[in-house]
């Protein structure tokens, strides 16, 4: 259940869970959150359960009821098995149960998959599988291996993405795992073994972990893992260490994992920005398999990423275009692959995702590499599918974020995106290593530059408080401010459930202005005065939404007085150079968002509908 409750931003729509002794499975489940599967489990949990497998669910397949929940049953009850991902062939193979005279329990895709796995385990032509079952012997060792053959026939029929796991009673203190695009670690303990889609469900008991690679079988007991591959051959096992101390993962004093979140960012940026120089003074990545000669012959970039991802690549491109001159384009994985881009050898992906898992990110990157290009991931999970999958890792240490909305995951990625930026310049030879080092410089400045408005924090709270009633808020930024306008909506529809859209400033006059009436409120990120004709068009932006009503809030620049005359509230930030602002304008908008959220009683960390990973397409 603890490693359930680390999980459960994942997925919170209903959950479950099964246990295995010597009697069978037991089996519970709840809707909503994971609190009333604890209360049911206080009830009927079994003591002497040697094994069990849990869910928390983000609905996909059928609505958020308890029969939907997971963990699915065989019509038996011997077989238990919970799922992540989308089985695409379900409804071939639910048509193809029923005519055996299946009936389903379920309106998920899932239920097919435990009704297969019955099937082939009672099949008396199933091919067997004869390998080691760490700690058992006899009759459970022989089950176990049958299992092994049945999990492996039925995953070679599915189509889609997964990972299972799998609990039965014919092998009480065995659980299998298979996965093929939907993440799974394992966790080994002493005399204890865990498996879970991230490894901050079990951080807690072992920082020791393996990987387990696409299409591969996991078959584990408390005394040891087998990993198996698609042949059915053992494979040597892939160990690493989980790199994050479990307390990062909890809330400490926090009343909310968000407002932790918020805070932990001058030490989530400054952790990206360590130890990038090498000892001749020139910007490393982490983890490079591509060659220098073809960084310098790429002609164009596309970065993909979702939501606050594909917000932080915004501001990216601002960065990467004035650095290196090379076009840049932004893209949202999930559209990316279906405009046939136009992607060559010369086109290297920047793919941004903080769970690294992310299945539209996923798939859009496999699209670039079947193209030829090259994809450098910026991620904040070490070990995940993308940074699996691409060719340079580039890792965000913004260490686990929690809230469901994301925070401080945005500021690092924009700061590891400007790394690759200065990164590609110095290889390219667009940037001399002394200017490199000071644009190095002053990004090392920022982390106590956001501590600054971290400082300043309250006047944002108090405005939070007079804003509760609000049905409707309208964001504008120019040049970066733009995605920061975007990021900053993001943040209130997702927490807050209020409508909020982010505008370029200078496109309100092409139709949202008419949005704007009496107190409409409109939120004004403005550039620094050093860029003057920047700077000047968006004030003149805020006088024509004032003139129609609007009541303005302004975040500007300190000592910025030109905004006094035309804002109703004022956010002050200290100067950065212009293309850094937005690791600072950002800040006042996940404050308003979080407070506004606490104002409105709504729950911050898990807001409705939503999941933190999303790892269907
Ligand atoms: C918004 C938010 C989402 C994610 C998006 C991508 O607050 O958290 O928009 O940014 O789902 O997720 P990752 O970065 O894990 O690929």
């Amino acid at each position: 259940m603890g490693g359930l409750a680390r999980l459960e931003y994942r997925g919170y729509d209903s959950a479950g869970i099964a246990l295995a002794d010597k009697e069978g499975l037991t089996v519970l489940k709840a809707v909503g959150k994971l609190a009333n599967l604890d209360e049911a489990l206080s009830d009927a949990a079994p003591q002497d359960a040697v094994a069990g497998i849990g869910h928390t669910r983000w609905a996909t397949h059928g609505r958020p009821t308890r029969r939907n929940a997971h963990p699915h049953t065989s019509t038996d009850g011997r077989f238990a098995l919970v799922h992540n991902g989308i089985i695409e062939n379900a409804d071939l193979l639910r048509a193809e149960l029923r005519k055996t005279g299946v009936t389903f329990a379920s309106d998920t895709d899932t239920e097919v998959v435990v009704h297969l796995i019955q099937r082939a385990y009672d099949h008396e032509e199933l091919l067997e599988w004869d390998g080691e079952v760490p700690g058992c012997e006899g009759e459970t060792a022989r089950a176990a291996q049958r299992l092994v053959a049945a999990l492996r026939s039925v995953t070679a029929r599915l189509q889609g993405t997964y990972t299972l796991l799998v609990l039965s009673s014919e092998a009480p203190g065995v659980i299998l795992a298979a996965r093929r695009s939907s993440p799974l670690v394992v966790g080994l303990g002493e005399d204890e073994n865990f498996l879970a889609s991230d490894a901050l469900a079990f951080v807690e008991h072992t920082t020791r972990a393996l990987e387990i690679d696409q299409d591969q079988v996991a078959l584990v007991t408390g005394k040891g893992v087998v990993v198996i591959g698609h042949d059915g051959r053992v494979l040597p096992l892939k160990e690493y260490e989980v790199d994050f101390a479990s307390d990062r993962a909890t809330k400490g004093s926090w009343p909310t994992f968000m407002e932790k979140e918020i805070h932990e960012q001058p030490r989530g940026v400054a952790d990206t920005l360590a130890d990038r120089m090498d000892a001749l003074g020139r910007l490393a990545l982490d983890e490079v398999r591509i060659p220098e000669s073809l960084l310098r012959s790429i002609d164009k970039i596309i970065i993909v990423g979702c939501g606050t991802a594909s917000y932080a690549g915004q501001v990216a491109r601002y960065a990467i275009e004035h650095w290196c001159r090379i076009p840049v384009e932004v893209e949202l994985s999930s559209e990316f692959r279906y405009r046939d881009p136009v992607v060559t050898e010369k086109t290297l992906i920047v793919a941004i995702s903080q769970s690294g898992e992310t299945m539209d990110t996923i798939q859009a990157i496999r699209h670039a590499q079947e193209q030829g290009a090259k994809v450098v991931a910026v991620v904040n999970t070490p070990g995940s599918t993308i940074s699996r999958e691409s060719d340079a890792v580039l890792l965000t240490h913004a260490g686990p974020e929690i809230a469901v909305a994301s925070t401080k995951a945005f500021t690092c990625q924009v700061t590891a995106c400007f790394i690759l930026g200065l990164y590609l310049a110095q290889v390219r030879g667009n940037k001399y290593g002394d200017e490199i080092v000071d644009y190095m410089d002053k990004l090392e400045d920022v982390p106590a530059k956001i501590q600054e408005v971290l400082n300043r924090g309250e006047n944002v709270r108090h405005f939070a408080h007079t804003m509760k009633d609000a049905s409707s808020v309208i964001y504008l930024g120019r040049h970066v401010g733009f995605p920061v306008a975007l990021e900053g909506a993001l943040k209130l529809k997702e927490i807050c459930y209020i409508h909020a859209e982010g505008f370029a400033a200078g496109e309100l006059k092409h139709g949202p202005i008419a949005l704007v009436d009496e107190g409409q409120p409109v939120i004004v990120i403005v550039p620094t005065p050093r860029r003057l004709e920047l700077h000047n068009k968006v004030l003149a932006n805020i006088q024509e939404v004032r003139a129609r009503g609007a009541h303005t809030i302004v975040i500007a620049e300190d000592g910025d007085h030109s905004v006094d005359e035309f804002a109703d509230v004022v956010f002050r930030v200290p100067p950065v150079p212009t293309l850094y602002a937005p690791l600072l304008t950002v800040i006042p908008l996940q404050i308003f968002a979080c407070e506004l959220a606490k104002v409105k009683g709504l729950d911050v960390d898990q807001p409705r509908n939503l999941a933190k990973s999303v790892t269907v397409e």
